[in-house]
Order: structure tokens, then sequence, then C-alpha cells
């Protein structure tokens, strides 16, 4: 019989991971499927007792569970732990082991390119669940400084707090007053909302180097007004949707025990959009 995956999560209609991991089983000729299953705030427990009953192989985690699964899992491995959200979880015979692969998929376009993260200075817009997986993966790769910038300042301070526990140079600002200081680093990264409905890039990059990276990992629209604005200053680019498929070769790896199809699961995504 085939095996079954899944994301859950509320909203899930619009969730690429069905098409990005169909893809791959198409490529290899895999008798797998993978659906989105909606489960809204409130009904993760009953959701999951549905997933042991069907024997599900594996499913992925998204907005609002990520946290509140912790609770769900038999075991987990390091990255989970430290960033303190389950994002990817195997079945092993009716044990669930979660992973995060969120900070493995942030890391893997500089991986991929080549650009290396060690002794950068860094400007993080956003305080949310994203960021923690972000701050964990540059305090791995020894970046030098984190400038953290949100919304709601107390947040900032606390993810702050947590990346000087893991050896991480840092300090907490609120999100308005970093307008016009983007010169002042080597990788800008937005991981807030901002932009998923268009709205206008909350920073500036003027006077940027061209060796300056920005990130955006809002992946819809692929091209953010922060990414365009970026561009126009000659910036080097990184989409959303590269920390995506990032998160689902990684994921992919861990169910199947096998290299993911890369290319057929990026064209795949680069479709959807
Ligand atoms: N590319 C990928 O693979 C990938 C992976 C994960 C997430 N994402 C994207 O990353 C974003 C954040 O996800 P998350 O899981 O970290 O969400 P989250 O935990 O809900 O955090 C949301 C963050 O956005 C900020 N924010 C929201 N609306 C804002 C506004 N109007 N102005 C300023 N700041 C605002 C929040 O600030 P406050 O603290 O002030 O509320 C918070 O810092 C989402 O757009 C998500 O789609 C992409």
């Amino acid at each position: 019989m085939g095996e079954t995956f899944a994301v859950i999560g509320d909203p899930i209609d619009h969730s690429l991971s069905p098409h990005i991991h169909s893809a791959a089983f198409r490529e290899l000729s895999l008798d797998c499927s993978y659906i989105g299953y909606r489960i809204p705030k409130g009904e993760l427990e009953e959701g999951i007792e549905g997933l042991k009953k069907i024997k599900i192989n594996g499913f992925n985690i998204t907005i609002p569970h990520k946290i509140e699964m912790m609770k769900y899992v038999d075991k987990i491995d390091e990255s989970c732990s430290l960033i303190g959200a389950v994002n990817t979880v195997v079945n092993e015979e009716g044990v669930f082991k979660g992973y995060n692969t969120d900070m493995d998929g942030f890391l893997e376009p500089f991986k991929k390119k080549n650009l290396k993260i060690k002794n950068c200075t860094i400007l993080l817009l956003g305080a949310g669940g994203a960021a923690r997986a972000i701050v964990a993966g540059v305090a791995k790769e020894e970046a030098k400084s984190i400038t953290i910038a949100n919304r709601t300042l107390g947040k900032a301070i606390e993810l702050s707090e947590f990346a000087k526990k893991i050896k991480l140079n840092s300090n907490a600002i609120q999100i308005d007053n970093i307008k016009d200081s983007a010169k002042n680093y080597d990788i800008i990264i937005n991981a807030t909302s901002i932009g998923l409905k268009n709205e206008p890039s909350p920073i500036t990059f003027d006077g940027i180097k061209d060796t300056t990276i920005v990130y955006d990992i809002v992946y819809k629209p692929m091209n953010t007004d922060f990414l365009k604005k970026a561009k126009e200053n000659n910036a080097i680019i990184i989409y959303g949707y590269e920390m995506l498929l990032g998160q689902a070769t990684r994921a992919f790896e861990i169910w199947h025990n096998m290299e993911a199809p890369y290319n057929a699961m990026k064209k795949a995504l680069l479709g959807g959009f």
C-alpha cells in the first residue's frame, strides 16, 4: 500500500506543499500521496487522533499549530527543542517524532548560492515563530550580531534574550525606528507578514552596498515591495519561495531517506504562482 502524507493548519486551501510533494512523488515514481487537511484552532488533539488512526506516515504543521504541536509528539530532534515549535512529524510505527525544518530551510539558499553568514551583521524584521527559527539559524552560522525590529517591542526584546542565550550578540528595536538604517547591515531579512497583502516595504535601502543580502520570507506575492526596493538598490536577493522549497526538501529527506528532487519541486512551486 502507498504512503500518505499531509499538511495540517488553518487556513490550508492556499498551501503550496501538496503541489511540491506530489511533484516529487511523480518525479521519483513513488506510490505516495500528500493532502492538505484543515484542523481549526482548538481542535488539534482530535485532528492528531484522526491522523494516528489512518496511520499517516508523516505530516507538516503550519499556522496556527506549530507551537501547540510540541505537546503531541513523542520524541523531538534538536532543532525542535531549540526553536520550541514543530513543523514536520514522522510516524515511526505509532511513535511521532518532531522536527523543525524552518531553520534548515531558511539557511538552504545561502548554501546553494555560497553566501556566508559568518561574521555578518544582521537586521531581522519580525519576532514571531519564523523569526525565532531564523535567529537559531544565524546563531548556528556564527553571525556577528543581530538587530531585531518588531512592531511589538516586547516580543523583539524576548527574542533578543533568546539570541543572547544561544551566544549571538543582539539588540531589540521598535520597527518604526529603523527606516533608514539598512546601510548599516550585511544581511536584511523580513520575517513579518508585511507584504502578504502588498503592503509597502517598512524600510528603505538607500546607501546599501551591492554585497548586501536582502531576504524576504514572505513568498506570496513572489515579488514583494520589500524585494523590489532592494533590487532597485542592487542588493543580492533571496526569495521567500527559496526558504519554502528548502524546508520542503528537508522534510522530504526526513520522510523518505533519499535526496529530494529539488528541480522538480521548484518547477511545481513556481508553477503555483
Ligand atoms: N518562506 C517560508 O518558508 C516561510 C516559513 C514560515 C513563515 N513564512 C512567512 O513568514 C511570515 C511570518 O510567519 P510567522 O509564522 O513568524 O508568523 P507569526 O508568528 O504570526 O509572526 C508574525 C510577525 O509579523 C509581524 N506583523 C504582522 N503584521 C504586521 C504589520 N501589519 N506590521 C508590522 N508587523 C506585523 C508580527 O509583529 P507583532 O509581534 O507586533 O504582532 C510578528 O513579528 C508569514 O508571512 C509567513 O507566511 C514563510
